[in-house]
């Protein structure tokens, strides 16, 4: 079951009311990162969720699709970010029932093959320094610290 998934790219216009959904199941991160329960604010946001100086076009977001449709968790990326041979992690959540089985690695592993194929070097994200369960998650799948920007923890990994 879990390997029972696909990473799925989404639209706002037509993949907004799963987003919530999902959003709706990972309400702890959510509560932690916006501070407000999900709602419809929060789904926009994702979608939007754009570095500076790129556009709309720059961003990936995809869901971790169950074949009945379902999400079981977003990732948001922004290839060529920092710089053109890095890809960098906007976000990346799994709903709450679903952690701790795997996925979130077999994730990272999806990602650093869709990246070196593009001829990435780097992945590169931040967390926050009040999310010692992530940092630990991160540092698991081979990231480590390259600096501190205010309370947020700047990881990266060579692929
Ligand atoms: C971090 C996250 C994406 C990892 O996904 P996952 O599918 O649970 O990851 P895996 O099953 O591959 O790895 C589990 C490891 O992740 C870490 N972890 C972090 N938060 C966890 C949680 N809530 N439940 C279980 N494991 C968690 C643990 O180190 C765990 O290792 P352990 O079992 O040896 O303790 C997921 O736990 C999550 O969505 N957390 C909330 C959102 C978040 O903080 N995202 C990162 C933003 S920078």
């Amino acid at each position: 079951m879990a390997d029972d998934w696909q990473l799925a790219l989404l639209n706002e216009q037509v993949d907004g009311a799963r987003v919530l959904d999902c959003a709706q199941r990972c309400r702890d991160y959510v509560m932690m990162e916006a501070g407000r329960e999900p709602d419809a604010l929060w789904v926009t946001g994702f979608f939007n969720d754009i570095p500076p100086e790129r556009t709309k076009d720059d961003i990936l977001m995809l869901g971790i699709e169950r074949p009945d449709g379902s999400l079981i968790g977003l990732l948001g990326m922004s290839p060529g970010y920092e710089t053109q041979t890095e890809w960098y992690i906007g976000l990346l959540v799994v709903t709450e029932n679903e952690r701790g089985a795997g996925i979130g690695a077999r994730v990272v592993s999806e990602v650093i093959n869709l990246a070196k194929a593009s001829g990435a070097q780097t992945l590169r994200l931040s967390v926050f320094g009040r999310n010692p369960d992530a940092l630990r998650f991160w540092e698991a799948n081979g990231f480590y610290q390259d600096r501190v920007v205010g309370d947020d923890l700047v990881l990266v990994r060579q692929i």
